[in-house]
């Protein structure tokens, strides 16, 4: 076996509680939702029992209402390991946040590395009921788009993107920040924005998860991705025998609404859109970027144009950096502000394969596959140096790399 296959296998047999995996032992100790979605990427290559059992426990928290939660605490865990946990969401053994729709695709990979009609069969009714909360919930904006209520549900905490938004959110206080003991104080949120990142999750969980509240954003990234996990659900479907049409409509619903409400023709970037204000938050972050994983999207020539430019330098640094390399505040080593991330680059990686551009995606795969192994699986890294930030052995790091080995030979 490959040396590096070898270390992210062990990187991933250390991180497996039995039946899901953590993120990272230390700074993320329980199962997250678009976490486990990319971990099963790499596990099918390495135990497809291992890779549908992952995606099965995370759907065993699925609400009655069809959310997914973000995050499913492990029993096991003691309750100073992190904050916040199960007493501060009162939801039993979940959080009562979502993260973005990556698991129909996930699914239907793990069935094609080894086909299993059972597993399909068992999970699709929990996906549809799943992308049916989103779109009966979440279309706090009506325009077929759906907003997330916290910049947590995006996956991308500390975006500049939210900056805006945030500031009709006053920091909550009083509480411990645990990720701190783990984590370099610089490579992660600030004190600010986790105050107000909490006063938001306290006020939704107060509403009984219900209310759209301070916060509604409609992201290019979750929306694109909800766009693509229709389409993997149409794969599903016809694996099983059933009716696709109807997924394949909801996935053009989403592509439409996307670039009718989202993209800007000007700047050649999808933008994020705050519900409230009704304006486009013009910010140049990877989220943007995400739309390329739809192989019908029209406008993809002007968006690789901006992806290839000076914003991102796709191919010519490591990875694609989370934030716009000319905005002042790029800061290339803190969370979701300037550094890299391998999911991010991995679904950049699939765009650019569904949009013919397989000299750049080749680049992208060696440049992925080399920074993480050199970094020991790093959480994220920097863009222009490639030197690893966050914490290490992190699982979808590792099981991203396994599944762009398994493509190459
Ligand atoms: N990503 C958040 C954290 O850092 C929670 O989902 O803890």
């Amino acid at each position: 076996m490959n040396v590096t296959r070898e270390r992210a296998s062990t990187v991933l047999a250390g991180n497996w509680l039995g039946a899901s995996t953590v993120p990272s032992r230390s700074l993320y100790p329980h199962q997250w939702s678009w976490d486990s979605a990319f971990i099963a990427f790499g596990l099918r290559h390495l135990s497809p029992e291992r890779a549908r059992r992952e995606l099965l426990t995370l759907f065993s928290a699925q609400w009655a209402d069809g959310r997914v939660p973000h995050i499913v605490f492990d029993p096991d865990t003691p309750a100073e390991a992190y904050f916040p946990g199960p007493s501060f969401w009162h939801a039993g053994r979940t959080s009562g946040l979502v993260q973005p729709p990556v698991h129909a695709r996930a699914a239907l990979a793990v069935h094609e590395a080894e086909p299993d009609h059972a597993f399909l069969a068992a999970l699709y009714p929990q996906l549809v009921a799943w992308h049916d909360h989103l779109r009966t919930h979440r279309d706090a904006g009506g325009r077929g788009l759906v907003a997330i209520v916290h910049p947590w549900e995006s996956g991308m905490d500390n975006s500049p993107v939210w900056d805006r938004s945030l500031e009709r959110v006053p920091p909550a206080t009083g509480f411990v920040r645990r990720d701190l003991e783990h984590g370099a104080p610089g490579d992660r949120p600030s004190d600010d924005d986790y105050g107000r990142y909490v006063r938001l999750a306290a006020e939704y969980r107060d509403s009984g998860y219900r209310d759209i509240g301070r916060f509604a954003v409609e992201d290019p990234g979750f929306n694109a991705l909800l766009a693509d996990a229709e389409l993997a659900l149409a794969e599903i479907a016809e694996e099983l025998g059933l009716p696709s049409a109807g997924h394949r409509e909801a996935a053009a619903r989403v592509e439409k609404a996307l670039q009718e409400t989202l993209w800007d023709d000007a700047a050649g970037f999808f933008f994020a859109r705050d519900v409230h204000t009704g304006s486009l938050t013009r910010e140049y972050t990877c989220a943007g970027l995400l739309p390329l994983v739809l192989p019908g999207l029209a406008v993809a020539p002007a968006l690789l144009a901006t992806a290839t430019g000076p914003r991102f330098r796709l191919g010519r640094v490591h990875g694609v950096p989370s934030y716009d390399l000319t905005a002042p505040g790029f800061d290339p080593g803190r969370y979701w502000r300037g550094p890299s991330w391998f999911n991010v680059g991995w679904l950049v990686r699939q765009g650019l394969l569904r949009h013919g551009e397989h000299v750049l995606a080749a680049r992208l795969r060696d440049d992925l596959v080399e920074t993480a192994s050199r970094t020991g699986f790093a959480e994220y890294v920097d863009p222009l140096t490639g030197a690893g930030h966050g914490t290490r052995s992190f699982s979808w790091t590792a099981a991203l790399t396994v599944d762009l080995l398994s493509e190459r030979t």
